[in-house]
């Protein structure tokens, strides 16, 4: 395998070797470094090399599946990856939700290059930061209600992790107990993989056991919960589930959740991580319900698509429960990269930019559109797509299962096979439109029946109208095409 070669061991010092003394310590020998030029310019090759030693070898099975694995990203710019062979693609994928103002937006890395050139600070944790200062207060102008207080961090994960302690030290000693929802996502380390329901990501860990599960949406069974267990303080949900297929909870839910978690005293928290920043038509997704969550998070696009930054949101009477007294106050302050500087601008800007370009009113109009498109497309192949449903450009195209699409005579024999099939034909259809169509689409982590549709915001009814075309194509050939031509591309 073409890797580079670790350098042997006896070339590393021995920092603790007795005799020698610091001043006799031999000059450090520069390792053999990739150089930033090398990596741009690296090979397709050697990037697999490379992913396969040292990344993950395990997921190129994947990404062979998808075709993934044939392409190198040279560019990418507004709507469109451009890969080493020129070919455009187009991205209706946008980074599970992390690219509202799609890629390298000129005003993001205007604002970026300025505040290098201008040799601004970064770390924020011995003097005060005027950006994270700025941010946190745009963050609080476009929060409604007095949603105020701001904690800023650098992965949606960790800002889940922020609302969850900040929860549970706000209910108290006597209520540690979380409840979270059937196939919900908040994230992979080891405190929100606790309220993460996959048992993909749960299964080999010990996690906290003070959680409670809900079907998602069920406000008599959570009623129930409240009323059963006392120790319950805390209740987190993403407003629209994400992984979970783009799954909306029935109407009057939210309003009924507000009522109960106010008359049992329980602290109420909206993960708006992937919903959030303008996604579904407003910039948080509980605004369509008119309520004000006590916590609210946000990260992927806050970051302009440019960077990592995330933030949790929460009521100021909550935050100066549990951690509003110096004594409290540095239990659980921002992390060494929270508030960095650069990151901070970015998030600034792309806040700007998001008002400034309507993009939140762009994500309803173009939502609606598509989402209009894709229903006749449903109307014209029923064994298909069982399903259509989202709000704003978070839109969910779910398939049936693989037998409902086969021939009759031979369904029943399929349709023993169903369960493990689920996915592929999501899978075949979405390696279909990479391959022949260079549109790229994302799928639901619990729900693999679905495509995941989340384009950039700025996308326009033409990039929609592109994406149709795509799709047409594809499902128009039949599913035993599809399936040949998935198998025909695996081992050419
Ligand atoms: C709803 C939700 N919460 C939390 C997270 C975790 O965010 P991150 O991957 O940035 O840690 C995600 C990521 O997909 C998410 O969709």
């Amino acid at each position: 395998m073409n890797v580079i070669e670790k350098p042997e061991s006896a070339e590393r010092l021995d920092l603790n070797t007795p005799d020698l003394a610091p001043t006799e310590l031999a000059p450090q020998i520069k390792p053999d470094l990739l150089s930033v030029e090398d990596a741009a310019s690296m090979s397709l090759g050697t990037m697999t090399d490379l992913f396969m030693a040292h990344i993950n070898p395990g997921q190129m099975h994947f990404m062979k599946l998808l075709g993934f694995n044939k392409v190198k990203v040279e560019r990418a710019e507004g709507m469109y990856y451009y890969d080493q062979n020129g070919r455009k693609i187009l991205d209706f994928f946008g980074g599970f939700g992390s690219l509202a103002l799609g890629h390298n937006h000129p005003r993001i890395t205007a604002a970026r290059k300025r505040f290098q050139d201008e040799s601004r600070h970064e770390i924020a944790i011995a003097f005060m930061s005027q950006y994270a200062a700025a941010l946190a207060k745009n963050l609080a102008t476009v929060s409604p209600g007095d949603l105020d207080m701001v904690f800023l961090g650098s992965s949606g994960s960790e800002a889940m992790e922020a609302a969850v302690k900040l929860a549970e030290r706000a209910a108290g000693p006597d209520r540690p107990k979380i409840v979270h929802a059937v196939n919900s996502f908040h994230g992979k380390t080891k405190g929100v993989l606790s309220i993460t329901d996959g048992e993909l990501y749960r299964g080999q860990f010990k996690l906290v056991d003070n959680t409670v599960r809900v079907p998602f949406g069920d406000i008599a069974a959570i009623e129930r919960a409240f009323r059963a267990d006392k120790q319950i303080g805390a209740i987190v949900l993403e407003t629209v589930q994400g992984g979970g297929g783009i799954v909306e909870a029935p109407d009057g839910f939210w309003t009924e959740l507000r009522a109960l978690c106010d008359r049992y005293g329980v602290i109420m928290v909206c993960d708006e991580v992937q919903c959030g920043f303008g996604r579904t038509g407003k910039f948080y997704a509980f605004e369509h319900h008119g309520i004000v969550p006590d916590i609210t998070a946000l990260a992927k696009s806050l970051g302009g698509g440019k960077t990592a930054m995330a933030a949790m949101i929460a009521k100021r009477d909550i935050y100066m429960k549990a951690y509003g007294a110096p004594k409290n106050a540095l239990i659980h302050a921002q992390a060494t990269f929270g508030g960095i500087g650069e990151s901070c601008i970015t998030a600034i800007e792309a806040l700007n930019v998001l008002y400034d370009e309507g993009l939140i009113e762009n994500s309803a109009q173009t939502g609606a559109y598509l989402i209009e498109r894709l229903k006749e497309l449903q109307n014209r192949y029923p064994k298909l797509i069982k399903d259509v449903r989202g709000r704003g450009l978070m839109v969910g195209l779910e398939f049936h299962d693989f037998s409902q699409a086969m021939p009759l005579v031979v369904k029943p024999m399929i349709a023993m096979l169903d369960d493990k099939l689920k996915g592929s034909l999501p899978g075949f259809i979405g390696s279909a439109l990479l391959r022949d169509h260079g549109v790229l689409v994302a799928f639901t982590e619990y729900n693999r029946n679905v495509i995941r549709l989340q384009p950039p915001l700025i996308a326009t009814r033409a990039h929609v109208d592109e994406f149709m075309d795509a799709l047409d194509a594809v499902l128009s050939k039949g599913v035993v095409r599809i399936v040949k031509d998935f198998v025909a591309s695996q081992v050419g």
